[in-house]
């Protein structure tokens, strides 16, 4: 009963996530969208201090917009605010990390394989990851490297990379993932706690003063744009973090840290392509430059044809292979579980007849033969010559078919 709670408990705080995310996400393209299709006002419009214009039909009616070059001469009764959609992401996603990697299986975390730690000294490692990252972008911004997007953009990424490399010592492939997406994601809240909101609060309070902005409001104005500059090229690569926890045939290899930081730069390469389209330049080599690379990425981590080390025509019989299911993989992957952490088969991956392993033949040799993930957390302590077997047995059935 437990366990069959906990997974709703799960359920409803992913999908809740997901709403939140798509809030933010969604209002942040359109307010992107928004700046970059304003266009030069009529002069009526431009004496009441308005710098650009649009026009919109949505949901049946037509909308007008107005972006001023600071503000009205008289605030309105209701500032509308975007900054929930943020909180509510974040906070949203810390829930679901503690539910599924601190809280749920050890095995999503932690590797015994690679790092032999407790769930305590993961979640202290992750939770300071947070919180490091987070210290040292603030730190970095408040510098005057702030004044040199280029090279601040570059060792944001390098320090990325760097988190990256170093969760994939500590963590399993998938709590490597998702802490990377993780940290992204708290410099983007932060970016909007710590300096969008802030400045916007500066800008609201000295146009009720009825001043003019002095240095230190336009400073912090200048800095909220390069936040938010920021935050638009992280968006691709965090929501591909995101749902990147279906696939363990990228953080399931041995380099994935190196999978993971080549798809951060396409994605976020691909995100200049449509900043600068925004601002009318269109530069297409930029999108084919990223197609070619995810190719190239493609061609390269691919696994290779044939998983048997012997080629000795060694046969792997069926009750070897049945034992070897059996021993590490059906405490999970059956009609019902017998592993208190699961209520059903996981992923839907049931394994309790050979002809069903046979029917998720490749996605078993990408668990189990190719990488390490399964079973999880290699709880069962299976062996090398056991994989091999399982990928020998595999590959014959496939020569019959
Ligand atoms: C301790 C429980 C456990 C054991 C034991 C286990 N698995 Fe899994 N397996 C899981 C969980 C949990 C998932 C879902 C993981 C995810 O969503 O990333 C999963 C997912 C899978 C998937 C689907 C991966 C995908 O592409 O989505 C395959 C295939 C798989 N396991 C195969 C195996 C094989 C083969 C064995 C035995 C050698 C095994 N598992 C042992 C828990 C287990």
């Amino acid at each position: 009963m437990e366990a069959y709670l906990y997974e709703w408990l799960g359920l409803i705080v992913r999908w809740l996530h997901v709403i939140f995310g798509i809030a933010w996400i969604g209002a942040s393209f359109y307010f992107v969208w928004l700046d970059n299709n304003l266009r030069e006002p009529p002069e009526w419009k431009k004496q009441q201090g308005i710098k650009g214009d649009l026009w919109a039909i949505h949901g049946g009616g037509i909308y007008e917009v107005a972006k001023y070059h600071l503000g009205p001469d008289q605030m309105p009764t209701q500032l509308h605010w975007f900054k929930w959609e943020a909180y509510s992401t974040w906070l949203s996603g810390m829930a679901l990390l503690v539910l599924v990697y601190y809280l749920g299986s050890t095995g999503y975390l932690i590797d015994p394989a690679r790092a032999d730690i407790s769930t305590t000294t993961g979640i202290v490692i992750g939770l300071g990851t947070l919180v490091a990252v987070m210290a040292v972008y603030e730190a970095m911004i408040r510098s005057p490297l702030a004044d040199n997007g280029k090279v601040f953009g570059l060792m944001l990424f390098g320090i990325l990379v760097l988190v990256d490399w170093g969760l994939f010592q500590v963590f399993s492939g998938r709590g490597a993932f998702i802490h990377v997406g993780a940290v992204i994601g708290t410099i983007m809240v932060a970016n909007v706690f710590l300096g969008i909101v802030p400045s916007q609060r500066a800008l609201v309070s000295v146009l009720e003063q009825g001043r003019e902005p002095d240095e230190r409001v336009t400073r912090l104005a200048a800095l909220a744009k390069l936040r938010s500059t920021h935050n638009n090229y992280l968006t691709l690569p965090v929501l591909f973090i995101m749902i990147s926890n279906h696939y363990p045939l990228l953080y399931g290899h041995p380099h994935g840290w190196a999978i993971l930081a080549a798809i951060g730069f396409i994605t976020a390469f691909a995100r200049h392509y449509f900043n600068l389209r925004h601002r009318q330049i269109n530069r297409p080599s930029i999108l084919v430059t990223a197609a070619v690379m995810t190719a190239l990425l493609i061609w390269v981590i691919a696994p290779p044809g044939s998983t048997s080390m012997a080629k000795n025509g060694t046969q792997v019989d069926d009750a070897t292979v049945t034992t070897i299911v059996e021993t590490h993989c059906l405490a999970c992957h059956a009609a019902n579980p017998s592993h208190p952490g699961f209520q059903s088969a996981p992923a839907g991956v049931r394994l309790d007849e050979l002809s069903l392993v046979m029917t998720f033949s490749d996605k078993v040799r990408q668990a189990a033969v190719l990488s390490h993930y399964m079973p999880l957390g290699n709880s069962t302590g299976m062996t090398e010559q056991e994989r091999q077997q399982l990928g020998q047995w595999l590959d014959a059935q496939q020569a019959v078919d």
